[in-house]
């Protein structure tokens, strides 16, 4: 009889409360409303207890929608469900913080969310206008207020009790100490493009040494050339210990210590993607060790303005390049 395997079940404790956060995790960055609801609720129904969505996504209502329905069901509670999303770069002034929250809250039909994160740490001009532009097309920065300064009223929201944990996204490994060493409530989960290609060992080693759960997005490579998913040393391991590309490399994430984000519009993917087990840690090693490339797919950290570098294939997504 085979010996149960409760790798995709693995939960990572959080330094804010008692509370744990689930390895595995499903993101919600999908640009069709249509395609985010049916894709949320598959996840969920696939065993996904991880949901993350940002302000800026555009897809909180979608995901608020999902999960009443499947809650609706009986089998899946609220308390089952670990729920993230982001506070958007245009409402970084401490005065914007709680509304936004509020806001996200209310799409999201929640009276309380597990896990809340800065997106970016770049402040935009505060405002409705997501990405607000000048006549020469520059993004308009906000230097009136520093990460700091809304760090302070995220630690408010905790203190409120809505907000369960907080933590930040897309920072450098110098921006997650300044935060860490100056913060009341530290942060309990830096979230951050990280796969075998941009394995961020520095920052990994950092954030298990700090009580810092380190989130990778993009775990799969985001779908991009070089497609991670065709590299020998990942195919021949997956060809050895009889899983997909996909499951090895989501294995190999949550067996160095990291929680992760994976997507996908379509169901047997994400039934794939949740039915992760642990690969040999000499497969680990060699994933680690063997591959040499260094591909980071989303320019997000060095702007502020999220985007998905476009991807070098004829069906290239447009849409990506905007979230
Ligand atoms: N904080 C940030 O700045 C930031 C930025 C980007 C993303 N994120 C978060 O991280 C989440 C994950 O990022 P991501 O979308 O790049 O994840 P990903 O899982 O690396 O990439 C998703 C892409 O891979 C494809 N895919 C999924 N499973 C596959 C499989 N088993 N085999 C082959 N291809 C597969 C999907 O295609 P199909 O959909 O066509 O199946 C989709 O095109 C996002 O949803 C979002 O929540 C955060």
């Amino acid at each position: 009889m085979a010996t149960p395997d409760d790798l995709r079940y693995t939960k990572l404790k959080l330094n804010t409360g008692s509370n744990s956060i689930p390895a595995l995790g499903f993101g919600t960055l999908i640009p069709d409303p249509v395609a985010t609801k049916n894709a949320t609720k598959t996840a969920l129904q696939a065993g996904f207890r991880l949901l993350d969505t940002a302000e800026r996504y555009r897809t909180e209502k979608q995901v608020g929608e999902a999960m009443q329905e499947v809650f609706q069901d009986g089998k899946i509670k609220r308390a089952d469900v670990f729920v993230v999303t982001k506070l958007w770069n245009t409402n970084h002034r401490p005065e914007r913080v709680q509304p936004a929250f509020e806001a996200s809250l209310k799409k999201l039909q929640l009276d309380f969310l597990d896990l809340y994160l800065i997106h970016t740490p770049f402040a935009f001009q505060p405002g409705d206008d997501q990405d607000p532009r000048d006549a020469g097309g520059n993004v308009i920065y906000d230097k009136g207020v520093t990460l700091l300064d809304t760090w302070r009223a995220m630690e408010a929201l905790v203190d409120g009790g809505k907000c369960k944990a907080i933590g930040l996204s897309d920072v450098s490994l110098e921006q997650a100490k300044g935060i860490f060493d100056s913060a009341r409530i530290k942060p309990a989960v830096v979230h951050v493009e990280s796969h075998p290609y941009l394995p961020e060992w520095e920052l990994l080693n950092y954030c298990k040494t700090s009580g810092i759960v380190l989130q990778a997005f993009a775990a799969l490579g985001h779908n991009s050339k070089p497609n991670m998913l065709e590299d020998p040393i990942i195919t021949a391991i997956a060809a050895r210990v009889k899983k997909t590309p996909a499951q090895v490399v989501l294995a190999w994430a949550i067996q160095r210590g990291t929680a992760l984000l994976t997507t996908s519009k379509t169901p047997s993917r994400i039934t794939e993607n949740f039915d992760v087990s642990a690969i040999p840690e000499d497969a680990v090693r060699e994933i680690s060790e063997g591959i040499k490339s260094q591909f980071r797919f989303n320019a997000v950290v060095k702007t502020g303005v999220p985007g998905f570098i476009p991807r070098q294939t004829e069906n290239s997504d447009a849409n990506h390049a905007k979230r």
